[in-house]
């Protein structure tokens, strides 16, 4: 470790505690951008307001990227003894109560390889400010807290930037010499500067229109490269949707009489909530049958959704500070669930939630990078936009609605909004408010948002003469920081099934009442013991119901009762849950070498596939296995290997065992022409699992090519390309070129044949990908390209990630650093998988340490990256 401590971090740790007021408000900002490929020069005017009696010097935050041209105050030029600039600070020593500053900066935008501030993107001009872009762009107090209202001039050449465009609404527009033009926005709301948005660009314009509850017309723009033009209306029609939704659902209406999207092809997250102006990931706008799949679309969906509800949660009411982010990313995602949800099926939505929750965030609570929903310091923000603040944090807000039911909920969600409209508050307001409609007391529940770690839930059942006792312990195992955990309030939902597997509902005494057909216990103690009366002979209990906390939860049910609830369970989550628990039985009872004789799963799998009446999009998700992931969450010490090996011969097995119904199945649903309606989806869904059935058969290399050929969708050709990658089928590598020169010109598309073979499962996985790098379309520069390639090889296929020489960990540490030369953000985005070595043997251990020193050891690494790094090694 001695070689690190030359490299210590540049900046400093903040902290949650050391939270102070500003020194000075912002009334009015005005701004004048004037944009050319060599440069762009920003004129700030910003009017400046005493907040506290001191005579505090006026210190201002600023990148070290932007050259300062020059300052005055109230139309006087400083003296350059008036002022300090270094590379994160502007300093004016002596300023008046109130004042006028206009600072002039300059440029570099087409340089600007960070998407971070004012930005180059495929010929156009777009900004990125949260968390702290703005201070890329002039000298500001860039910082969530200092609400002020903007207006912005932009001007550009007319014929390379006809569309300008910036928060709010356009009050004037129009030309000046040398073939530029200008636009002048103005926003009539008071904004913190992450809020702050532009661009200039070609585009074109899809345009529609919505009016309002209440009346109000607004209009509303889609902007895309001209050729996307037709790829919009999934986009336009999720958001009209989104609209009318927060209405019926929150009463929330829309405030603007404009509302314009941007898409744009380098991004560093999925998309953007400026005021008026949302920016967004191309992958997040385009969507068409021929290039997308049925996830694309619904995640399309679910992105305009989460965009549009920041609208009132984030942007009219927003954050004091950073720590505060799950405020309003915990809250929106929430409702863009809950959307997502009135949208098409809530159970299996739900389903996709907890498996991204499992997935993401179980592994992030249980490493060196946990942290709380409420992080209590940080170096860089940018590294907290995680699953625990978005994901965990949507949980947090879930739960308070389970305990209070929705109508109650509605009523906190009121009384937030009328408080804190037009200001910046915390998570503790947010809490406060649910309370007081509630008249609930969650004191203890409030250590969702300061202990990190998922907790774990131990459930005992035992009967006799009718009564059924349940004792439920709760523990959380220590993180970073917090060696002991204090008990949690939470909600478990719980059910009975009779032995016909109809829904019952015996007695319960007190700490739990019946909601319909389950019953709501509240668990507060480090045990709690519950009683059901009368429970008749042979039922069954359904534990976890929704999902209803986001915790582990191991229990004393048999396979067979298991069994039981995958067959019967009227909730989905349980019901899911039990095939997966039995599969995951089996198979680490395999990979501990004693195979299972009786082979439950496999009777239940026999059932589940011969099941005409239940969704067939339900029966796929009966169907499909844990993935190696998670059964490696079950496991004491992880062996990647192992796991792949017993579940690739289970599913051959299935495979076999079924084949001919496999196949028959198969046929049948493979038949009717492309519709995007949710049974459409729902067919397809298990058709493209039976096929991956199918396509270990001897006979399957004839199906997968005759659908990867005859497919007229992208689903269909999607998942018969990821089986074809999977396989040795003669024509593998054909084929698989063939796509590359169909698609070549669609990025999206591109980036989906990078993933598939990223996630290929063969044995030489690793080389490929190393390989893939040198392809001529791979580039460190875009975003989505390096997650296509990258994080979906070291986050989602666990087996040739950690193959064992440790190759693919050299490989992944490669990639940070070439990454971050350009990038910081999305170079720390990858950091995680190498942190992650507290379970594995010690030869893989050392080297994903190794990998990590070396990074560290690298010279003009950036504090994102450190911070990760040196927390993951330790
Ligand atoms: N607020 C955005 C969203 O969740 C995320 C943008 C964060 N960007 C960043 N570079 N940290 O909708
Ligand atoms: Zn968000």
């Amino acid at each position: 470790m001695d070689a690190l401590e030359a490299t210590p971090a540049i900046k400093q740790e903040i902290f949650l505690k050391d939270y102070q007021p500003p020194h000075f408000w912002v009334d009015e900002i005005s701004l004048c951008f004037n944009l050319g490929e060599k440069g762009a020069r920003v004129t700030a005017e910003t009017k400046f307001r005493r907040n506290s009696k001191t005579d505090n010097a006026l210190v201002l935050d600023g990148g070290p990227y932007m050259a300062l041209e020059s300052i005055t105050v109230d139309g006087t030029p400083l003296d350059e003894r008036a002022y300090t600039v270094s590379a994160t600070a502007l300093t004016v020593h002596s300023v008046p109560d109130q004042f006028l500053l206009k600072v002039v900066t300059k440029l570099d935008p087409v340089n600007n390889t960070r998407l971070e501030g004012l930005y180059h993107s495929s010929g156009n001009f777009c900004t990125q400010c949260e968390a702290q872009g703005f201070r890329h762009i002039t000298y500001y107090p860039d910082r969530p807290d200092v609400l002020a209202k903007y207006t912005v001039r932009i001007e550009a050449e007319q014929s390379k930037f006809p569309v300008l465009l910036s928060n709010g609404n356009r009050v004037a527009e129009g030309s000046m010499s040398g073939g530029y033009h200008y636009a002048v926005w103005e926003d009539p709301y008071p904004k913190p500067s992450y809020l702050f948005a532009l661009v200039a660009g070609d585009f074109a314009c899809r345009n529609d229109h919505f009016v309002t509850a209440s009346g109000k017309h607004v209009e509303l723009n889609i902007y895309v490269a001209p050729d996307d033009l037709n790829k919009s209306d999934y986009a336009m029609a999720s958001l009209k949707r989104s609209m009318k939704w927060d209405e019926e659902v929150f009463g929330l209406e829309y405030d603007l009489d404009i509302y314009n999207i941007v898409a744009v092809s380098d991004f560093n997250m999925g998309a953007m909530e400026n005021k008026g102006l949302n920016v967004f990931n191309t992958k997040y706008v385009l969507a068409s049958p021929e290039t997308a799949t049925d996830a694309d679309f619904s995640h399309v969906e679910g992105v305009i959704g989460h965009e549009y509800f920041h609208n009132w949660t984030g942007n009219r009411v927003t954050c004091r500070d950073w720590f505060q982010l799950s405020l309003k990313e915990g809250l929106t995602v929430f409702r863009d669930q809950e959307f997502t949800s009135d949208m098409a099926s809530r159970s299996l939505k739900r389903l996709d939630d907890v498996r991204i929750l499992r997935l993401l965030q179980f592994t992030e609570d249980s490493g060196p990078l946990a942290h709380p929903v409420r992080p209590e310091k940080y170096v860089e923000i940018n590294n907290f936009y995680t699953a625990t603040v978005y994901n965990k944090g949507a949980e947090v807000i879930r739960m308070m609605h389970t305990l209070m039911g929705a109508e109650t909920f509605r009523k906190g969600m009121d009384l937030y909004i009328g408080r804190h409209d037009g200001h910046a508050v915390t998570c503790e307001d947010f809490v406060v408010a649910m309370e007081d409609a509630s008249g609930l007391d969650l004191k203890q529940f409030r250590l969702w948002y300061s202990q990190a770690g998922t907790p774990h839930l131990k459930v005992n059942i035992t009967c006799s003469h009718g009564t059924a006792k349940l004792t439920i312990d709760q523990s959380c195992k220590p993180t970073p920081g917090q060696p002991d955990k204090k008990p949690y309030h939470m909600p478990l939902l719980v059910g009975w099934l009779d032995s016909a597997g109809n829904p019952i509902c015996p007695n319960i005494g007190a700490g739990g009442k019946w909601l319909k057909e389950s019953c709501l216990l509240e668990l507060k103690s480090p045990r709690e013991v519950f009683e059901f009366m009368d429970v008749p002979e042979g039922a069954v209990i359904s534990l976890h119901r929704q999902f209803s906390a986001p915790v582990k939860l191991d229990h004393n049910l048999s396979d067979k009762e298991l069994a039981f609830l995958m067959a019967y369970d009227s909730d989905a989550y349980a019901r899911w849950e039990a095939a997966q628990q039995l599969a995951s039985r089996q198979f680490l009872s395999e990979v501990n070498g004693k195979p299972l004789i009786d082979g439950a799963f496999e009777k239940a799998f026999h059932f589940a596939l011969r099941d005409e009446e239940t969704d067939p999009a339900f029966v796929a998700e009966l169907l499909t296995l844990p993935s190696e992931i998670d059964l490696g969450q079950k496991m004491q010490t992880l062996d990647p290997a192992g796991i792949h090996q017993v579940r690739e011969k289970l599913i051959k097995k299935l495979a076999l065992e079924n084949k001919e119904y496999l196949i028959k199945r198969y046929t049948k649903l493979n038949t009717g022409v492309y519709s995007l309606d949710q049974t459409s989806v729902a067919k397809r869904r298990l058709k493209n699992i039976l096929l991956a059935y199918i396509s270990v058969c001897p006979e399957g290399a004839t199906y997968v090519e005759t659908q990867f050929k005859a497919a007229d969708n992208m689903t269909d050709r999607m998942a018969a390309l990821q089986l074809l990658v999977h396989s040795d089928y003669e024509n593998r590598q054909e084929l698989l070129n063939g796509f590359y020169e169909t698609w070549h010109s669609n990025a999206l598309v591109i980036d989906k044949w990078f993933s598939v073979q990223a996630l290929s499962k063969r044995s030489d996985t690793v080389e490929m990908v190393l390989k893939l790098v040198e392809h001529p379309s791979f580039s460190f520069k875009n975003p989505n390209r390096v997650r296509s390639l990258v994080s979906a090889f070291s986050m989602l296929n666990q087996a040739a990630f950690h193959i064992s020489g440790g190759a693919g960990y050299r490989f992944l540490a490669e990639m940070i650093v070439k990454v971050d030369a350009y990038n910081p953000q999305t170079a720390a985005k990858l950091v995680a998988p190498l942190g992650r070595w507290q379970r594995l043997n010690a030869v893989a251990m050392r080297q994903m340490q190794e990998s990590l020193k070396w990074i560290l050891n690298k010279p003009n690494i950036s504090d994102d990256v450190r911070e990760l790094c040196l927390k993951s090694i330790e």
